[in-house]
C-alpha cells in the first residue's frame, strides 16, 4: 500500500486535476486519480451538462480515460471534494469501479483540506454485480 507521503501526493494530483471540472451547474468540482497494476496514474474531473442527467463524474471520467489507454487493473483510487469530510464515491461510481476492482484495491476519499480517509473498496462496495 502506499505510505502517508504517497497518499498526500496522489490527493495533490487529485485536488490539481480537480481545478478543471466542468461544473457550472452544481458548482461542486471532483478531482479523481487511479494508479493502475502497472503503476500508470490517470487522471478524471466531473465534467456537467446543461441536460442535466447527461453529467459524469470525475471517477467515471478517469476510468474511462485509463481504459482507453488499455487500462486493466485499479490498484488505488483517490477522489478529492470541497467536502465538509472526506468525499464518498457515488453508487454509479462503485460499481463502475468495481468492474476493475481486485481485491486489494484501495479508495482513498479526500477533500481539499486534505482530510482523508483510506478504505478497501471491497468493504465500501461488497456484492458488487459483475459477470
Ligand atoms: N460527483 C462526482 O464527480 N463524483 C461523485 O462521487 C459524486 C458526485 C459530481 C457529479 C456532479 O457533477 C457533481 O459532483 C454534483 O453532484
Amino acid at each position: 500500500m502506499l505510505n502517508k507521503k504517497e497518499i498526500l501526493e496522489l490527493i495533490d494530483e487529485a485536488i490539481t486535476v480537480r481545478e478543471g471540472a466542468y461544473a457550472k451547474f452544481s458548482n461542486f468540482k471532483v478531482g479523481a486519480v487511479l494508479i493502475d497494476d502497472k503503476g500508470d496514474h490517470y487522471t478524471g474531473c466531473n465534467v456537467e451538462n446543461s441536460s442535466y442527467g447527461l453529467s459524469m463524474c470525475g471517477e467515471r471520467n478517469a476510468i474511462f480515460h485509463a481504459v482507453s489507454k488499455g487500462m486493466n487493473k485499479i490498484k488505488v483510487i483517490a477522489v478529492v471534494g470541497d467536502t465538509e469530510g472526506p468525499i464518498s464515491p457515488c453508487g454509479a461510481c462503485r460499481q463502475v469501479i468495481n468492474e476493475f476492482a481486485t481485491d486489494e484495491t484501495v479508495v482513498i476519499m479526500a477533500n481539499i483540506k486534505k482530510e482523508y480517509k483510506v478504505v478497501k473498496f471491497i468493504d465500501m462496495f461488497p456484492y458488487g454485480f459483475r459477470l
